[in-house]
């Protein structure tokens, strides 16, 4: 018998650049109009503990449409990606990973698995397990971030990309555009990219899927104040603020703003910043589009990447999507 493959973790995240990433971050999005926090902060430790519990909310319906559409179809999604290598970006726990894994090496040309995410924690304990469960695969991890990272991912002679969980939302329409041409880069002919995306819904039950009665996506939201405390050494009063989420049936996503009750002044030291928001005034955390398998079609289309196969849900909530690099 051959011997266990040992799990490999790269660190691509310099631990003292990405102190500096999140001062650059903070002085841009804190310090300009309309104030941003960039959603990457938001799991630490704590929230990436806090996510997990989101997922597991009833009204969370984003988490379980996908669960059930890879359930459903991976060993057609395994067929024909071909992948030898598979690299998902912002696994997570990589719940996920495995119902693909199981799918994928079954079709007996997988060899390698290379989970990406920015919380090294969670990524270093979804390694050892994935490890065991899976012997004879090269579980390569990368503590690294998906906006920096894409050319350092590893090559290989047929590789698909995952990137789950409706994560691309996340991102701005122009900073969505850049990943996806930067994907699309780095994609050559034969490899392809297998992509979750949420669908444009009723209001009401979006903003049930980001407003939950116990407070737990509240929680998480507000994490992120924690986390600039922590890091910079501010004393930003977390309970002073309120959780604000909304839809912008404009712009077809939900948009989650963290509102100060009073006036609140920010000192970040450590970012050279010193300024008070007004009451009333809100600070943008995330926003989480949502999409129409037409309208996501075309953006991959315009960057290269054609889409060769769509699956849904049974109720028709959420889509993955298979796009290819095309040969040639
Ligand atoms: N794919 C999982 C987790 C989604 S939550 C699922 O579908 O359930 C989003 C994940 O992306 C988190 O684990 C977070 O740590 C990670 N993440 C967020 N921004 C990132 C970035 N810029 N680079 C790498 N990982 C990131
Ligand atoms: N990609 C997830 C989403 O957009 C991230 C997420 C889930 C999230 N729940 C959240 C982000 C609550 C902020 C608040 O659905």
């Amino acid at each position: 018998m051959s011997p266990r493959p040992e799990p490999v973790v790269s660190v691509l995240l310099d631990p003292d650049r990405a102190g500096d990433s999140l001062i650059e971050d903070v002085r841009r999005g804190l310090g300009s109009q309309p104030r941003t926090i960039s959603p990457k902060w938001l799991y630490d430790d704590r929230g990436s503990e806090l996510f997990d519990q989101i997922t597991k909310l009833p009204d969370y319906y984003p988490f379980a449409a996908e669960h059930e559409i890879l359930s459903d179809f991976a060993p057609q999604i395994a067929a024909a990606s071909g992948a030898s290598t598979l690299i998902e970006l912002g696994s997570g726990t990589s719940e996920k990973s495995r119902i693909l894994l199981d799918a994928f090496t079954a079709t007996g040309r997988l060899r390698r698995f290379t989970p990406v995410d920015v919380s090294e924690a969670t990524l270093r304990q979804a390694t050892e397990t994935l490890a065991e469960r899976y012997p004879g695969l090269r579980v390569e991890a990368v503590v690294g971030d998906f906006t920096l990272h894409l050319a350092q991912l590893p090559a290989g002679d047929r590789r698909t990309i995952a990137f789950l969980g409706s994560t691309i939302g996340n991102l701005y329409r122009e900073e969505r555009a850049a990943f996806l041409g930067a994907l699309s880069d780095v994609l050559v002919a034969g490899d392809s990219l297998l992509l979750g995306v949420d669908l444009v819904k009723s209001a009401d039950r979006l903003v049930a899927a980001y407003n939950d009665p116990d407070g737990v996506t509240e929680d998480f939201v507000r994490n992120v104040l924690h986390v600039l405390n922590h890091a910079l050494g501010s004393e930003i009063d977390v309970d002073g603020f309120a959780y604000v989420p909304f839809w912008d049936p404009h712009m077809e996503r939900m948009d989650l703003r963290l509102r100060a009750e009073m006036p609140q002044r920010v000192r970040l030291p450590g970012a050279g910043l010193d300024f008070t928001l007004a009451s009333g005034e809100e600070v943008r955390v995330e926003i989480s589009t949502k999409f129409r398998i037409s309208g996501i079609s075309g953006e991959l289309e315009d960057v290269g990447l054609p889409v060769r196969q769509v699956w849904t849900d049974r109720a028709g909530d959420f889509a993955v999507l298979l796009a290819a690099k095309p040969t040639g």
